[in-house]
C-alpha cells in the first residue's frame, strides 16, 4: 500500500443535549463559536486534515444529536469507527451520569473487535462558565471515572474560550490512529 496514502479516521462525539458537542466541533474545525442553541437533528459530519508524526490524516468526526427524539442512527453508522468521544458538561451532573449510557451504548452499537481496547475520550465542557463557580463534576471525579473504565484520556475544555480545545482533538486523531 502506498505511504502517501490518506488515513481517513471516522471519530465519533456523543453525548446529552446542550453540552456543546456541536460548539467544540464548530470551534476546532472552524475557529467559531456561537452564544445560540441550536439542536442537532440526527447526525452529520465534518472532516478536519493533521499531520501527526510523518502521517497525513483525515479526521472525520460524526457530530451526533444528543435529545433523544432525533436519534435515528443505525448500527451501521457506528460501524467502522476508530474512535468515540464522550462529552459532558461539568456544570450539568445529569451529563456526567450519562456518560455509562453513551458508553455502554456505543460499544453495543459498534460493536469493536476488542471493546475493551476500543479508545474512548472523556471531554468536560464548558470550564468557563461562572469563572468554574457552577461547577458540580469535579476533576477528580472525572478522572475517576476514567481510571475505572480503562483510563480514558481526560480533557476540560471550553469551545466558547477555546481552552484545550486542538490537544483534545490531537488526543482524539491520534488514539484513533493507533487503534485504525
Ligand atoms: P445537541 O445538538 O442537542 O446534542 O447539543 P450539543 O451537545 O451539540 O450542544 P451545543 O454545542 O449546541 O451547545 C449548547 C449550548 O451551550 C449553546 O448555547 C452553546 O453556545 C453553549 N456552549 C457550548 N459550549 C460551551 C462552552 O464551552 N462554554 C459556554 N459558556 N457555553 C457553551
Ligand atoms: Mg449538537
Amino acid at each position: 500500500m502506498s505511504g502517501r496514502r490518506r488515513t481517513l479516521l471516522k471519530v465519533i462525539v456523543l453525548g446529552d443535549s446542550g453540552v456543546g458537542k456541536t460548539s467544540l466541533m464548530n470551534q476546532y474545525v472552524h475557529n467559531k463559536f456561537s452564544q445560540q442553541y441550536k439542536a442537532t437533528i440526527g447526525a452529520d459530519f465534518v472532516t478536519k486534515e493533521l499531520q501527526i508524526d510523518d502521517k497525513l490524516v483525515t479526521l472525520q468526526i460524526w457530530d451526533t444529536a444528543g435529545q433523544e427524539r432525533f436519534q435515528s442512527l443505525g448500527v451501521a453508522f457506528y460501524r467502522g469507527a476508530d474512535c468515540c468521544v464522550l462529552v459532558y458538561d461539568v456544570n450539568v451532573m445529569r451529563s456526567f451520569d450519562s456518560l455509562e449510557n453513551w458508553h455502554d451504548e456505543f460499544l453495543k452499537q459498534a460493536n469493536p473487535a476488542d471493546p475493551k481496547s476500543f479508545p474512548f475520550i472523556l471531554l468536560g465542557n464548558k470550564i468557563d462558565v461562572d469563572g468554574g463557580n457552577s461547577r458540580v463534576v469535579s476533576e477528580k471525579k472525572a478522572k475517576e471515572w476514567c481510571a475505572a473504565k480503562g483510563n480514558i484520556p481526560y480533557f476540560e475544555t471550553s469551545a466558547k474560550e477555546d481552552y484545550n480545545v486542538d490537544p483534545a482533538f490531537f488526543c482524539i486523531a491520534k488514539a484513533a490512529l493507533a487503534n485504525e
